[in-house]
């Protein structure tokens, strides 16, 4: 699995969101409060509007679009329920943010 560097930790904090580019996927890393950084797909999967202008509120992740809103952990949906976004695999380096795309692609419901 190759890893790339997206930024570090200077840049990214605990209740964070920020969006980055790697190898062409649209990509969103998030801070849940109280856990672990994720990296989950930037491109909502109801109508593809960029995930990284809606409001994270440290648990929940609301598209700017139609409020469809996901888990910060999980990236499962909870309004609606049946939707899910991709996750990217990420790991720290030190101060260093590194994020994985190998096999992973976004999902859409297109609903
Ligand atoms: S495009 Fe995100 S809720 Fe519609």
């Amino acid at each position: 699995m190759k890893f790339e560097k997206v930024c570090s930790l200077d840049d990214f904090w605990e209740g964070d969101l920020i969006d980055v580019t790697v190898q062409g996927h649209v990509i969103i890393l998030v801070w849940p409060e109280g856990s672990t950084p994720r990296a989950f797909q930037g491109i909502c999967p109801h109508q593809s509007f960029r995930l990284a202008g809606g409001q994270f509120d440290g648990r929940t992740l609301k598209c700017p679009a139609h409020q469809w809103t996901f888990d910060a952990k999980t990236g499962k949906g909870i309004n609606p329920g049946d939707c899910q976004l991709a996750e990217y695999t990420l790991k720290l380096d030190g101060d260093d943010v590194l994020v994985a795309v190998d096999g992973v692609e976004p999902r859409f419901s297109h609903s």
